[in-house]
């Protein structure tokens, strides 16, 4: 990896050899303490405007951003190992996103697609058909945002199949709207007091090769999961199978090679749609176009959504043509789904994920990234766990020399590195998952210095 990045228009003027990327200076600069005097006035309001129940990971505001720092109205700049939650892969206000974006407000901003539609709409469609695994005949339809784009997906699979049972995994996170409450695992915070949730929605085990009791591979891992299903929900009730081929917010679980092979092929003997939710690690996020082509695995359906659109809300289902066109006219869509700003937003994110190569960024960043995590590893035995592909990268904190969870340090640890400038976010069922998504495009000086920050808060 370069540390100097494809010039544009807004990127130049760049004499002391710090690069910049969309007008930012990709340098950590630290002018107050974190969050600054600023920051704490904005977070005051926000306590007397906002919901209590909108939480905020790290209360500094931010004011500019680009590449892989985020600029605070403090005048601090933070280095960004977050994205936004995996959004702005394309880096923050990306040139080639903010030109279509402002070209497309200057000509309209919204007609409902379902009212008068537009070409921006067709055009994600067609990449999405295009991009997504497999090469059979494919439809798309475009949503607002993640949860949306599951709950379509259970919906086609349903009226599809005429079935009403959806598997779905431990760990899992789809999204925090009734049917995709009732998907996601976790209870404390997404689920606790929101119920009662939608039904036939069935949880077999995931394959986490960390917490496995006694070793198991991803063929075993799936016959597992799936006998349970035969025998608890019967195939011949099942839609579909939902899972996220590389786990997010359940802590970047990557199943054991194998598993989603077995259970792509178990759905397919049993005519139960393979639903690939890859919403967080979709768009080069994991140095493949999809997570699901790591393995050449084919689903029926898949849902994307943040990297998709350079940090607009869009999302989409996209599926074999026979399913998707199952559904009767006026049966999908959504008064803003494919907003046209939103489409000429994506439409520039995909341009630049092809045409600069952000697949193979991810498998550099992960070069670079990799094995720097190992090595803190081998230094701090509370890190039991170094895991993920291209630019989703974790580490899971323990006791040391056991696998229990440890969610005190991995706070106290994420602190340290907001306090320092890095900014980190954590996961994981047991919260002592540490996550690591940086920006496609951000310099790799910074990740390094990201690295280091992270040793001095694993020692702080
Ligand atoms: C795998 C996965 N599915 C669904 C969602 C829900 O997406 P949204 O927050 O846009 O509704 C997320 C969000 O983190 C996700 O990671």
């Amino acid at each position: 990896m370069t540390d100097t990045l494809q010039p544009s228009a807004r990127d130049a003027g760049n004499e002391s050899g710090v690069p910049i990327i969309s007008g930012v200076r990709q340098q950590r600069v630290l002018r107050t303490a974190i969050p600054g005097p600023r920051s704490q006035q904005l977070q005051e309001r926000k306590t007397a405007a906002v919901a209590a129940g909108v939480g905020v990971t790290l209360p500094v505001y931010i004011a500019a951003a680009g590449g892989g720092i985020l600029v605070d109205v403090d005048g601090n700049q933070l280095i960004d190992f977050g994205s936004g939650i995996a959004v702005t892969t394309v880096g923050n206000a990306a040139p080639r996103v903010v030109d279509g974006v402002r070209d497309q407000v200057d000509r309209f901003t919204h007609t409902c697609f379902m009212v008068t539609p537009y070409e921006g709409y067709l055009q994600v469609c067609e990449a999405l058909n295009r991009l997504t695994p497999g090469n059979h005949d494919k439809r798309s339809m475009l949503v607002n945002s993640g949860a949306e784009a599951v709950e379509n997906a259970v919906k086609i699979a349903r009226r599809y199949t005429g079935r009403d049972a959806v598997a779905v995994f431990d760990h899992a996170y789809h999204g925090r709207t009734n049917l995709t409450m009732a998907m996601t695992a976790k209870n404390m915070p997404y689920k606790d007091g929101f119920g009662p949730f939608a039904g036939e929605i069935y949880r077999v085990p995931m394959s986490y090769p960390f917490r496995e009791p006694a070793p198991i591979d991803g063929a075993g891992a799936a016959a597992r999961a799936l006998s349970l299903l035969d025998k608890q929900v019967g195939a011949n009730r099942l839609a579909a199978v939902v899972v996220e081929p590389i786990q997010g917010e359940g802590g970047f679980v990557v199943p054991a090679p194998g598993f989603l092979p077995a259970v792509a092929a178990w759905c397919r003997a049993n005519h139960v749609l393979f639903v690939a939710d890859e919403i967080q690690s979709g768009f080069a996020r994991t140095g493949d176009m999809f997570a699901c082509d790591h393995e050449g695995v084919v689903p029926d359906l898949v849902t994307t959504a943040k990297g998709i659109a350079g940090g607009l809300p869009l999302a989409g289902v996209t599926g074999r043509s026979e399913i998707m066109d199952s559904v009767h006219s006026g049966g999908l869509g959504g008064t803003y789904g494919g907003n046209p700003v939103a489409c000429a937003a994506a439409l520039g994110a995909i341009a630049m994920i092809e045409q600069d190569d952000l697949v193979g960024a991810a498998r550099r960043i992960e070069a670079v990234l990799r094995p720097r995590l190992e090595a803190l590893a081998a230094r701090h035995p509370e890190i039991g766990d170094v895991r993920g592909r291209g630019a989703m990268l974790a580490i899971e904190i323990v006791a040391p020399g056991t696998t229990t969870p440890d969610a005190a340090r991995t706070s106290r640890v994420s602190a340290a590195c907001h306090a320092a400038g890095l900014v980190t976010l954590t996961c994981g069922t047991y919260g002592n998952v540490l996550r690591f998504l940086p920006p496609l495009v951000i310099p790799e000086s910074l990740l390094v210095e990201g690295i280091e920050l992270l040793e001095q808060a694993l020692g702080s």
